[in-house]
Order: C-alpha cells, then structure tokens, then sequence
C-alpha cells in the first residue's frame, strides 16, 4: 500500500513498537519522580513553532522515547496512593491500543461494538444490576453523573406532562437535587450544565459515619414540597471522594419513593466496593435506583476515560439523549435488514443514550480486564484495597504520634500525625508540609483532604501495584517525617 499522505498510515505496529522499550522502562518507576523538576527542560525542548513542513515520523518517535514519556504521569508507581486514580494494567492498555487501530469507533457491525454490549452486561452481573437495565459508555465519572441526571430530568419534567428534551425546562417550574455536602462537585456541574442550576443542589449535613443525614433529608423534601418545588433527584453516593463514605441507598429509595424522585447513584469510585463481602450490605437497595455512575478507569484500572452511566430504564434515557435519526447515519443503513458488510447497520447504538456520537470503543478494555482476572480478580482486588485501609488504621493506632481522622469503609483511611503537643492549626500546617515532602521524594503519594477542619493525610488504594510493604512505609514516614520536621 501506498498511501498519498504525508502521514505514515503503513508502519503502525513498528511505531509502536518503536516505543515499547520506553514504556517498559517508565512502569520500572526507577529512581525519584523528577517529572515536575525538570520540566523547565523538557518544555523547553518539545515547545517549538507550529511546524511548517512536517520532521517526519522518526522526530515523533524521538521526543516520544527521550522527553514525553520518561517524563509522564507516574500514578501507578506502587507507592502512589492519591485521589481516585491509577495507571492501567497490561491487558487493558493492549485492548485499548487495539481499538485505537482496529475499533477506533464504536459504530457498525464489528468486535468492538458487540463487546461494548457483552462487557456491559458482565458489569451489571458483576454488580448485581438488574440485567434490564440499559448500560452506556462514557468519558469518565463526571459525564456518567450527567447522564444519570439527564435521565432523571427527562423523567421528571414528563411528569408534568412536558418533554423537556423539545421544549425545555417549562417556565417557572422549580427542582432541587438533594445530596450530602460530601458529593463530588460534578453533579453541582451536572446541575449547572442541565439547566437545574448548582444552586438548586440541596446540600445536606452528614451524620457522625459522613453519610446523608435522612432526617434533615426528609424534613427538606418535606419544605421544599409545600413550597412547591420537585425533588428532580435524590443523590446517593456509594463511595464519597473525601472518606469513603456510602449514603443509605435503600432508605433514600425509600424516600425517593415517597416523595416521588428520582434515585440516582454516583458510585464513580465506590460501587465496586459492593464486591467485598464486609462491606456489601451497605449498598442495600442499589437495585432500587433509577440510575448509577460506576467509573472502569478507577478501580477496574481501565486506560483513562472509561465511565459507564446504567439507567433503568433504557426508553427514558433514549429521549433524554437521542440524537434523532439521520439521514447520514440511520438512513444509510441497509434498506432490507440484509447484513453483508459492517456498514450496513450501526451494530448495537449506543449514540442514542449519551453525550458522543462518534466515540471510542471502551468496552473491550472492560472486557479484557474482566476475562483476564474474572470477578474472582476483580473482588481479590478491592478485598485486598480494603483491608490496605483497615491496615492503615490498626498501624495508625499502635503510634502514639499518629492518629486515625476517618475509618475506612472502603479503601480510603484518612490519619494524619499529631504528637498531642499541637494546636489544629499548627497540626494542619505540618501535615500539610508531610504531605507536601512526600510527594516530593516520591516513594509514597498520598493525597489529602480537610475533614470538619482537620487536615488528613488520605490513602486511596485502588492501585493494583499496591503491596503490604507500600502500606506499612507510608504509615511509618509519616511518623518519621512528623517528628524531624516538628
Ligand atoms: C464519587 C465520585 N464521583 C464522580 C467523580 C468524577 O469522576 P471522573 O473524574 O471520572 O470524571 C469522582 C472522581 O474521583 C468521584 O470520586
């Protein structure tokens, strides 16, 4: 093949395999991150004039192999602990390069459309999600809430008689969201970008364990009713960024039933969690839900950019977000059902429930990761995470200079140092300064949070490079570092 374009479109694999020895060196994680240190050089080298005349594919392969990639995001290094992320393991990664050669879309009849509806289905099964619920792929977390929500405003606004998806939100018609003050601020954005605005977030109080507090729920929804404005959705969030708490889904569902809402679970980080058999129960009633955002690039450790938004029921979410048929798309399709090519049909449609039309097939990550480790995998997984935080507490427990901020539900366990010689803000400007050399030596990263005032220290473990050892060396240099710089 000879191609007319100045792009090399012929030599691929050998591209990437031209690339191979540098990947393998940067999962080495050898020696300190120097990343951040050094980018005035590497910036410095790859910033340059947009190139007139292009330096061919070998210049690209160059900088790739000497400047980006030894240069990249080191957040699967086994002593990284911080926010709800991670790099992805092998068989995902080599799925995800695959659908960039071969399934770079997730349209028509071809293997990546139909594992995108196969690994669906084992998602719901893994989670115990009716399997009549309609499952979507998407960017990530945040577009999975949105979705979630667009369903629910879909739902609410027909209540009334009006299809909002034609004629919008009708005038003078007054919703709130209700969530506990710890939900993830993309459902405020969710709120904003579907026209509820984020000031109709109802943001309720928490109880001692961080999750809603039902009565101030109950006794809002009860005000807000009188005063005429609809509950557009109740919010549980199975797994909270901060601490890793999860709302009382079934009594939400419960009051979601009541007073006629919507449930919608974000369960971005945590819904996975269900898997272990210590914490299942706490996610009694999911089933009841309307809807849930569960996040593959989290704790599956699916290449980034891998959400998925499960809606009950798929006819709602198809008028929330159809794209309505096209003459290009739809039209083209083949007239007598007869399929002989791969765009005869657009295979199973999935631009008819979410945000994208074109879109990257994302599933085939799921589903490499899933029949490479199986749910038998995936539990070990989060059972192993689980206990890294009950480790975290127990050793936090036994040093007399540090102390347990939050205990762990799933696998987030917030401590941080205090000698009992402190006032809090002195404790919270060094832990703040602990956490800040940590992540400057580069061994363990943690992130941190702020807890009703106290500043944390806040291992999230959904790294599967993670080890015991990665564990116990966090704990025991936060003790160290604690006391050389007090
Ligand atoms: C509970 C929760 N919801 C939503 C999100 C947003 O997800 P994403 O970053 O994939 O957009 C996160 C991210 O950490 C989260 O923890």
């Amino acid at each position: 093949m000879n191609s007319p374009d100045l792009a090399d479109s012929d030599n691929v694999a050998d591209a990437i395999t031209r690339i191979l020895p540098a990947l393998k060196e940067f999962y080495q994680f050898q020696g300190p991150d120097l990343a951040a240190v050094r980018s005035t050089d590497w910036k410095s080298k790859l910033t340059t004039p947009l190139p007139q005349s292009g330096q061919g594919i070998d210049a690209v392969i160059d900088d790739l192999v000497h400047t980006i990639i030894p240069n990249g995001l080191r957040n699967g290094h086994p002593g990284f602990c911080g926010w709800v992320t991670t790099s992805p393991t092998s068989s995902g990664t080599a799925a995800h390069v695959a659908a960039a050669v071969a399934g770079s879309a997730r349209f028509w009849v071809q293997a990546f459309n139909y594992l995108e509806t196969l690994s669906l289905s084992w998602l719901k099964e893994l989670l115990g999600l009716p399997s009549s619920w309609q499952g979507t792929y998407t960017s990530g977390g945040s577009s999975a809430n949105l979705i979630g929500l667009g369903a629910a405003r879909q739902w609410a606004i027909e209540q009334m008689g009006v299809d909002p998806s034609m004629t919008g939100i009708p005038d003078g018609a007054r919703f709130h969201i209700y969530a506990s003050k710890e939900v993830h601020h993309v459902v405020n954005r969710a709120a904003a970008v579907l026209g509820i605005g984020r000031r109709n977030v109802v943001s309720l109080p928490t109880d001692h364990a961080h999750r809603v507090d039902l009565s101030h729920l109950e006794a809002r929804l009860k005000q807000d009713a009188k005063n005429g404005i609809r509950p557009l959705a109740l919010v549980a969030t199975a797994g909270t960024v901060n601490v890793g708490a999860i709302d009382p889904i079934n009594d939400m569902a419960d009051l979601a039933a009541n007073y006629g809402a919507w449930l919608h679970v974000d369960g971005a980080y945590g819904l996975f969690g269900k898997l272990d058999p210590r914490v299942a129960h706490l996610f009694e009633g999911l089933h009841r839900a309307d809807s849930a955002a569960a996040d593959p690039h989290k704790w599956l450790a699916a290449p980034l950019g891998n959400g998925v938004a499960f809606v009950r029921d798929a006819s709602i979410l198809g008028r929330a977000f159809t794209l309505e048929p096209a003459a290009y798309l739809e039209g083209s399709a083949s007239q007598d059902g007869v399929i002989k090519s791969p765009f005869d049909d657009f295979g199973e449609v999935y631009h008819d429930f979410n945000l994208d039309q074109s879109a990257p097939s994302r599933g085939v990550s799921v589903w490499a990761i899933l029949k490479e480790i199986g749910a038998d995998g995936i539990r070990d997984r989060v059972v192993r995470h689980n206990s890294y935080a009950r480790l975290v507490a127990e050793l936090v427990r036994q040093n007399p200079v540090l102390e347990v901020v939050t205990e762990p539900v799933l696998s987030i366990c917030c401590f941080r140092y205090n000698d009992g010689q402190k006032s809090q803000d002195e404790l919270n400007e060094l832990n703040a300064r602990i956490a800040a050399t940590l992540r400057s030596e580069s061994q363990f990263v943690p992130s941190t949070t702020v807890v009703n005032g106290t500043y944390a220290i806040r291992p999230c473990y959904i790294n599967p490079r993670v080890r015991e050892t990665d564990v116990r060396g966090l704990v025991n240099r936060v003790a160290e570092l604690g006391i050389e710089m007090n």
